[in-house]
Parts: structure tokens; C-alpha cells; sequence
């Protein structure tokens, strides 16, 4: 499973960079908003940043205004990943990008019919909102489980993107479930980390070695 991070904070980015666990990286304009950069300059410092995917969302809504964006933004970097609106513009931009090799995210996914679009549009990912569709009542995780099913049964290559990621147990139950990616903001990368039984276990360790009075380095 890769781990993208949704954010467009550089700083946030290099840290988990130098991880090397970092496949990733997605924006939005909101969360291009929150770096108070500007866009251009930031995406182009993020795909510095990190050798996978970096989805940049065009504003446009109608496909020769997306079109217009995607070519300015292809332009910055090899890595970026052009992040179009599910729509009929947006599939329509999206299997236009893709018959010219770029890759491209369609995002905003709220049910399995528009997952299927996405695929058929050849979109490199898909991304469903699983945090936004529980927050109105619908099972965001049920969703991931129908898009998966669809992709198997037709052996789509679109991946499945999960994005609106929360916290820990929905990407453990994505990753049950067999989705290729998730997304999710640094914080909920953090807390898969943690346990207390580790950290109980280390403070142990280190009292126990204390007693010995030796040290590895000298
Ligand atoms: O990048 C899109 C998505 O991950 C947004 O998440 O928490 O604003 O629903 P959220």
C-alpha cells in the first residue's frame, strides 16, 4: 500500500521525505490555501520534494479551461499528477490527459458509478472521500470495498486513492480491503506509529540498560 500525504506544507513534506516512507504527495485548494504560497511555486518545490506523484488540482470547470491549466502545471515537473473534478469535463480532461501520458487524479469520488467512470477514463488514480461520505451518513469504507470489487472484476490499472483519510483505522481498513493508496495529513501517518505497549517496552529496555553501565558507541 502507498502512503501520500495530503498537504502542501514543504516543511511537513521533507520531514516524512526522509523517512523513506513517503510515496506521495496530494493538494487541494484548500489545502494550497492553508500554505498561504503561492500554487505554482509550491507544487514545484513539493515535486523537488518527493520522487512520487504530486497531485495538483486544476480550477477550471470547463475542459478547455482545464485542459489550458493541466498543460502550465505538466510543465513544472515529471512527477506532477494532474488532479481533475469528477465531472463530465473532468472524465472528459482526465481521458484526454491520459492518451497524451500524463497522469491524472480524479477527485471528489462519492459513489461506485463515478468510480467506474474514472477508470474508464483512464484515470491513473481515483480518489474516494472516505471521511467526507461517513460524515453524511454514508459508509466510506463500503465504498473503497465496491470500487475494489468493479476494478477486479474488469482489471482496471486506475488505482484506488483513498483520500478524506481521518485517522489510523481507516487506513487499516483500507488496507483490508486492497486499496492502492492512501492519503491521509501527517498526523494520522504519525499515530500509525504509536503504541503504548512500544513505548512502554522501550522505556523498560532503557531503564534495564541503564544498569549495565554500557554504552554501543564508546
Ligand atoms: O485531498 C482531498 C481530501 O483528502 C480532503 O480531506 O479531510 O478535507 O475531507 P478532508
Amino acid at each position: 500500500m502507498k502512503f501520500f500525504v495530503d498537504t502542501a506544507d514543504t516543511a511537513e513534506i521533507a520531514e516524512l521525505a526522509a523517512t523513506g516512507l513517503l510515496d506521495g504527495v496530494t493538494t487541494n485548494p484548500t489545502l494550497i490555501a492553508r500554505s498561504g504560497r503561492d500554487f505554482i511555486e509550491v507544487v514545484a518545490e513539493i515535486c523537488r520534494l518527493v520522487d512520487g506523484p504530486v497531485s495538483a488540482e486544476v480550477i477550471a470547470s470547463d475542459h478547455p479551461g482545464m485542459m489550458r491549466e493541466a498543460g502550465i502545471l505538466r510543465e513544472l515537473a515529471d512527477n506532477v499528477c494532474i488532479k481533475v473534478p469528477m465531472t463530465l469535463d473532468g472524465l472528459k480532461t482526465c481521458k484526454k490527459l491520459s492518451a497524451d501520458g500524463a497522469m491524472v487524479n480524479v477527485t471528489l469520488c462519492f459513489s461506485l458509478g463515478q468510480a467506474l467512470l474514472a477508470a474508464k477514463a483512464g484515470a491513473t488514480f481515483v480518489s474516494p472521500f472516505i471521511g467526507r461520505h461517513d460524515d453524511n451518513g454514508f459508509d466510506g469504507i463500503d465504498l473503497i470495498r465496491d470500487i475494489r470489487l468493479v476494478y477486479d472484476n474488469y482489471n482496471f490499472a486506475t488505482e484506488i486513492l483513498a483520500a478524506s483519510v481521518r485517522h489510523p483505522i481507516h487506513v487499516l481498513e483500507c488496507a483490508r480491503l486492497g486499496a492502492d493508496v492512501a492519503t491521509m495529513p501527517a498526523p494520522v501517518i504519525r499515530n500509525l506509529v504509536k503504541h503504548v505497549l512500544t513505548d512502554k517496552g522501550i522505556e523498560g529496555f532503557l531503564a534495564d540498560w541503564a544498569k549495565t553501565g554500557q554504552t554501543i558507541c564508546g
